[in-house]
């Protein structure tokens, strides 16, 4: 199935005029007075995301209610996305079609969780990798000098570390710690090229009873490369130069003769087809480093993602939660110019998640040319930051409330552990804050507020206009009931789906990511010595560099 490229800029599609005429009559609104005016909006504005697999058991709640929007407005979004052909477009996701049209090949990623058929005559195999992540678990796996495998290593960046790290957080504690009677193999993570992070790592590891997984999809990647021969020189200088060093690698990669070639054993290296996308691949062989820390568990996370996939599938539009996701997002960045995001998900485990979801939105839609290969001229994907909430309370919150910016914020809230009362902190916290940022607070409160406090009148007067906040910060709350491995599963599939809405309706290709090559082309310049290729700057920070080299050597 080939993508066609019969394709209308979404500014071009009737309810694009629309849905503009309804943000000049929103932008106004304070986001309260949405309520004043409809007591029922709560409720209208939820969707409950009920696990089909267990009844009664309700999965996911998304309430938009304190979106800057309305019903009309959902109609009219809801309406752009019969006319950009979403429908089509996910029937054809499902099914294998090239959607990922500048590389010629489909994204089925979903079919990792059996959420659907991989496409045809392409199928991947996670047997081996499965049998290899079990019998590390179960100490079956010997290093070089007979000592039993202990430490799992994951060298990946990107794709390659993002969603195993954020997966193996959010589950690695909830994870029985010993299987067959011995302790589970500690995982670790380390992406970034500057030495201190291996070093880190290293300096707690017992060579023996270590293995580095070489996570990289193209096995290209110079910061893991980097890492992968500082890792294996490392080995040499703690096992000597005789030891069978490869005894301490595996690799997860699509190239696998060049993983070879670097002196990773055949059978170690675990495939992950070109299919997968890498900021989609968490789901796959790169998911070794969950499979060793959480085992059975890695199954309901994918049966989590799974469920999503039928939800996006098979529900009508109305109902159906990554469209609204998706659609809620377009609206604030498109009609709104709302061009910063938030996610703060209210749980440590999850602290990984707003760097999971930078790479996911900004690599996936942070582009500009639209499928026919024109210039778009909507604005697409937003900045995505965030933090674990509550840490961003004491942080950055501030300037939510009072600072001159709007942000749209996504909370995301496992209620969790009845028995904790500092769960119940967490979980209020969050409904607090998203409660505040929208209401805001105007000098009648303030000075109500500080009356409170016993001051003069003069200092009321004095302060009261430091304690007034705007408020109308546009908020989705997602809740989950625990954050286990089928939530989970089913949270990281809701975002890719979300970011496959948007990509589709702006006309932008979500599954390739063409600009990162440029800055990688340069350094490649700089490493060979050619600098007069470049401008005056950069030229002049190489030397700089340089003479601090020197003066350190
Ligand atoms: O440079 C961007 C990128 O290609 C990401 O898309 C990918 O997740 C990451 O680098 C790592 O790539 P690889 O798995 O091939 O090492």
């Amino acid at each position: 199935m080939s993508d066609r490229v019969d394709f209308t800029p979404p500014q071009l599609l009737p309810a694009w005029a629309a849905l503009s005429a309804h943000a000049a009559r929103l932008a106004r609104q304070p986001l309260s007075s949405l309520f004043a005016n409809n007591p029922d909006r709560a409720h209208q504005l939820t969707l409950i995301f009920e696990n089909p697999a267990e009844l009664d058991q309700t999965a996911l709640i998304s309430d938009f209610s304190k979106q800057q929007l309305d019903e009309d407005v959902i109609k009219d979004l809801i309406r752009l996305a019969r006319e950009a052909n979403l429908g089509e477009s996910i029937y054809r996701f499902f099914n294998g079609a090239q959607l990922n049209f500048t590389e010629k090949r489909a994204a089925s990623h979903m079919s990792m969780r059996g959420g659907c058929p991989p496409p045809p005559g392409n199928g991947a195999d996670t047997h081996a990798m499965r049998t290899f992540a079990f019998d590390l678990r179960e100490g079956l796996l010997i290093g070089s000098t007979g000592k039993t495998i202990r430490h799992l290593v994951n060298l990946g960046i990107g794709g390659s570390d993002l969603g195993p790290r954020l997966a193996v957080e959010a589950l690695g504690s909830s994870s029985d710690h010993f299987v067959c009677g011995i302790e589970l193999p500690q995982v670790d993570f380390v992406a970034n090229v500057d030495p201190l992070e291996l070093n880190t790592v290293l300096a707690h590891a017992d060579a023996a009873g270590t293995l580095f997984v070489v996570s990289s999809k193209s096995f290209s990647t110079p910061e893991t490369l980097a890492n992968a021969e500082a890792a294996r020189q490392w080995l040499r200088s703690q096992l000597g130069n005789d030891a069978d060093i490869s005894a301490h690698f595996a690799a997860v990669s699509n190239a696998s003769e060049t993983a070879v070639a670097f002196g990773i054993r055949p059978d170690r290296v675990f495939p992950l087809p070109d299919w997968v996308g890498g900021r989609y691949s968490v789901w796959s062989a790169i998911g070794l480093p969950l499979l060793v820390a959480v085992g059975g568990m890695f199954d309901d996370f994918l049966a989590g993602g799974r469920i999503m996939d039928d939800h996006f599938r098979l529900t009508p539009f109305e109902q159906n939660l990554p469209v609204w996701l998706g659609l809620t997002g377009l609206w604030n960045s498109s009609f709104l110019n709302i061009q910063s995001v938030a996610a703060l998900p209210y749980a440590h485990g999850l602290r990984s998640f707003p760097g999971w979801l930078q790479q996911l939105e900004m690599e996936s839609n942070g582009k500009h040319t639209l499928r026919d290969g024109s210039h778009t001229e909507a604005d697409t994907a937003p900045v995505v930051w965030g933090s674990a909430g509550t840490i961003g309370q004491h942080a950055f919150h501030q300037l939510l409330y009072q600072g001159t910016r709007r942000v749209a914020l996504d909370f995301i809230i496992p209620v969790g552990d009845a028995g904790d009362p500092r769960q119940r902190i967490l979980v209020d916290n969050a409904i607090a804050q998203a409660a505040a940022l929208m209401a805001g607070r105007d000098l009648d409160a303030a000075n109500a507020s500080l009356s409170r406090h016993a001051l003069p009148a003069a200092e009321i007067k004095r302060l009261a206009p430091h304690l007034v906040s705007k408020g109308n910060q546009p908020s989705t709350t997602i809740m989950l009931p625990r954050l286990d491995a089928f939530h989970l599963g089913a949270l990281l599939a809701l975002y890719e789906h979300k970011v496959f809405v948007q990509g589709w309706i702006w006309g932008i290709n979500p599954f390739d990511q063409y600009g990162v090559e440029h800055g990688k082309e340069i350094a490649r310049a700089l490493a060979s010595g050619k600098t007069n290729e470049q401008d005056a700057s950069t030229a002049q920070l190489v030397r700089l560099a340089e003479e601090f080299r020197q003066k350190m050597r």
